[in-house]
């Protein structure tokens, strides 16, 4: 037996259902129940036999959350299955009808990783199912009445998030995403939003290093061990909330589905509580990384004089993303009208005056029209001015050295306003909500393109 295997089939659960309790009352129909569930075990058992599969009583074997969440509540409803654990790529899930193979295969193009079915018994399934999906991801505060009272379609409603998303992206390193990133939140933060700022720039701690801010918990104890992503949102003292990166060789680009779709699962809980959400996002055009972009109600590109190329080259790989997302979308989703533009928008930062900021601007739409547009018959880039920001080099070094960010510390340089400048859009809440998309929120089609496989 290898490894796998044996880890696969550790704590199956195993064990018959207590016999019932000899209290008075219906004692027959408990009974009969008992033995119902016996049977359903016994048969499962068989069938596992038969079809030389493990067996998994749902009930009491361990489900670990992360394989449970690879699927959503209506699949394992509709296929009677519910992913137990993943071991080596291989997913073991307890099914009631394993020897469906339609079941089994249309759960493998699901997390698109192996899977290994066992046969369970099916009332169990059917219990484990309510129980695993109804519990929520973190303990919150205890639900009212009301809420627990809701029909299902109220109940989805008070559940959708409306946070807006902003992304902020860059083909390069050093080019200034992660101080315009402290400073979109503190502005922001400044005008009344409720904003939370998260450093997924994983590895290399850039917030926490310009604003001395190292927390207990960080985003690889989210991504890596069982933390809550609530425990990790630090109070800070500049108006927004954080959550922190930190030190290492774990990129963005590294996470697996599951941990694409816990983090989607936690952000939505935690998103609750804000108006906006900032993504300082890593350098380059890793595939999550710009799914993390791409998801966001706006993304924003950063781009400086010296890399204008290099931003050009952002934009474009983050347009045929944004194709590949929406044409999979389409496949995969009943009555999906696609977003037919991609507006990138657009900061020059480090620039010699504002003018010139607006001019290299003019050169990269123009660059995408010559050579991105033309060749498209369905889809297009428009790249949006957000601004530019001048080159102050004192500044920003002061800045740095305060650990604060460049608004808080200078809000009357020329940078600050510039950076000031840039809010504006992001307090316009109908802007970037798109009514043609079949998602109720633009968070629904975040959430869908990060865990789904697309
Ligand atoms: N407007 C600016 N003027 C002068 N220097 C800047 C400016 N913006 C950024 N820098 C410099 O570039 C460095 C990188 O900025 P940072 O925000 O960390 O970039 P990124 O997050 O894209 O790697 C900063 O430490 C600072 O020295
Ligand atoms: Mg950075």
């Amino acid at each position: 037996m290898s490894e796998t295997w044996k880890r696969l089939n550790a704590g199956s659960g195993a064990h018959p259902l207590p016999p019932p309790a000899g209290a008075p009352g219906p004692v027959n129909a408990r009974a009969s129940i008992h033995g119902a569930l016996q049977e359903e075990i016994q048969q499962a058992k068989a069938t596992a036999e038969k079809l030389r599969i493990p067996f998994v009583d749902p009930l009491t074997a361990h489900i670990e959350p992360a394989a449970a969440g690879l699927i959503a509540k209506d699949t394992a409803t509709r296929l009677q299955a519910l992913p137990v654990r993943l071991v080596n790529n291989i997913l073991l899930v307890a099914m009631a009808s394993p020897e469906k193979t339609a079941a089994v295969r249309a759960l493998e193009v699901l997390p698109s990783c192996k899977v290994q079915p066992a046969a369970a018994p099916k009332t169990a399934l059917t219990m484990a199912v309510d129980r695993i999906f109804a519990k929520p991801v973190a303990p919150g505060p205890p639900k009212t009445l009301a809420a627990k009272q809701a029909r299902p379609s109220e109940r989805a409603e008070t559940e959708t998030t409306k946070v807006r998303t902003i992304s902020i992206i860059s083909n390069k390193g050093g080019v200034g995403k992660t101080h315009v990133a402290i400073n979109l939140a503190y502005a922001l933060a400044q005008k009344g939003s409720r904003t939370l700022l998260i450093d997924a720039d994983l590895g290399n701690a850039d917030i926490s290093n310009k604003l001395a801010i190292f927390p207990e918990h960080h985003l690889l104890d989210f991504l890596q061990k069982d933390y809550d992503m609530q425990d990790l949102i630090v109070k800070t003292d500049f108006g927004f909330d954080l959550v922190c990166g930190t030190y290492g060789e774990f990129k963005l680009a590294n996470l697996n589905y599951a941990q694409k779709t816990r983090f989607i699962n936690h952000f939505k809980k935690v998103s609750q509580g804000y108006d906006l959400a900032v993504f300082d996002l890593g350098a380059g055009i890793a595939r999550t990384v710009l799914d993390f972009a791409l998801g966001a109600d706006h993304t924003i590109i950063v781009t400086t004089p010296q890399d204008l190329i290099s931003g050009y080259a952002c934009a474009k790989a983050a347009f045929v993303r944004f194709k590949e997302i929406e044409e999979r979308l389409e496949n995969r989703l009943a009555d999906y009208t696609p977003r037919w533009g991609f507006s990138p928008l657009i900061v020059i930062n480090q620039v010699k005056n504002v003018e010139q900021g607006f001019k290299l601007f003019e050169a990269l739409v123009k660059t995408t029209e010559e050579n991105i547009n033309p060749k498209e018959d369905r889809f297009h880039v428009t790249p949006r001015y957000l601004g530019s920001i001048p080159y102050d080099k004192d500044t920003v070094r002061a800045t740095e050295a305060r650990k604060k960010p460049l608004l808080d510390a200078f809000p009357h340089a020329r940078a600050s306003e510039c950076l000031a400048h840039m809010t504006g859009l992001f307090l316009d809440p109908e802007h970037g909500y798109d009514p043609r998309i079949r998602f109720k929120s633009s968070f629904k089609r975040f959430a869908a393109i990060l865990s789904r496989r697309l």
